[in-house]
């Protein structure tokens, strides 16, 4: 994976791109993605699909995660926002449509909430504004507790059931693996910085009324952590945002309906922007 900035990311380049003629000049356009809690990009492979539509494809591996030692853990998700920022600085990116799931939705709102100008559009998928609640907290501790004393693979049995949907579980066992191993290329450090950034993320629902960019709310409609109805709510509190509802999807909804996911995006991408 290359790195720029201090961050390793993953890119897909269109079709008959050249890169020493100019990347921003060539393509429709750069698509951000930004992974959840507990994965890493490796989730986004899926998407880099949408360079065949002409889009420019980065996914970020936040810092810490799946070996990168480069820098310490962060507990920050300003910290997350701001290691996307200088990556884009690096890559020459202006501008460009910006989105995460679930933690990645929370690190776009953080970056939104320091530096507006970089966003063309923005796509929410799976997350939700609001802070954690006081019994959140508690939760976070519990799985702080759990993966200090028993190891990441504790964490990924207890969290996979939450992560993917029912008919996921019961008929993928490839994808379930998947979503495991990128579980696991985690280590307890990197997991811990996560865990901190997550409790003490600030609420972003008085951001939401001063999006003004075209954007996209996706969810799945088995999603546990961060049900529909959160979707809904965003959608209406950001003017002019349209929502997706996915089919058959739970909390990692691109993962687990990469077509229809894609589509949805590839539709938003060319109407919108
Ligand atoms: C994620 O998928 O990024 C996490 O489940 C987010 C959270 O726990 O709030």
């Amino acid at each position: 994976m290359p790195a720029a900035g201090r961050l390793r990311y993953l890119e897909a380049l269109p079709r008959g791109i050249d890169r020493a003629r100019g990347v921003r000049s060539e393509s429709r356009g750069t698509l951000v993605l930004i992974h959840a809690f507990p994965l890493n990009a490796r989730m986004w492979e899926p998407q880099l699909a949408l360079a065949d539509r002409g889009w420019r494809v980065v996914a970020p591996q936040l810092r810490g995660v799946d070996g990168g030692d480069r820098d310490p853990p962060t507990s920050s998700m300003d910290d997350y926002a701001g290691d996307v920022i200088d990556l884009l600085d690096a890559l020459h990116i202006h501008e460009a449509v910006i989105g995460g799931l679930s933690m990645g939705g929370y690190v776009t709102l953080a970056m939104f909430r320091h530096a507006p100008r970089y966003f063309l559009g923005m796509v929410l998928a799976d997350t939700r504004p609001q802070a954690d609640t006081p019994e959140g907290v508690e939760g976070r501790k519990r799985m702080l507790r759990l993966v200090s004393e028993k190891g990441v693979a504790a964490l990924a049995d207890e969290m996979l059931p939450k992560l993917l949907g029912d008919a996921t579980r019961r008929d993928r066992s490839e994808l379930t693996a998947g979503v495991r191993g990128l579980v696991l290329s985690n280590s307890t450090e990197s997991i811990g910085g996560a865990i901190a950034a997550l409790m003490t993320r600030p609420d972003s629902t008085p951001l939401l009324s001063t999006i003004h960019c075209p954007v996209l709310v996706l969810v799945g409609d088995e999603d546990t952590i961060t049900p529909r109805a959160l979707s809904e709510d965003m959608q209406r509190a950001i003017a002019g945002s349209e929502l997706v509802v996915l089919p058959g999807a739970g909390h990692l909804s691109s993962m687990e309906q990469p077509a229809a996911f894609n589509e949805a995006l590839a539709r938003f991408l060319g109407h919108r922007l």
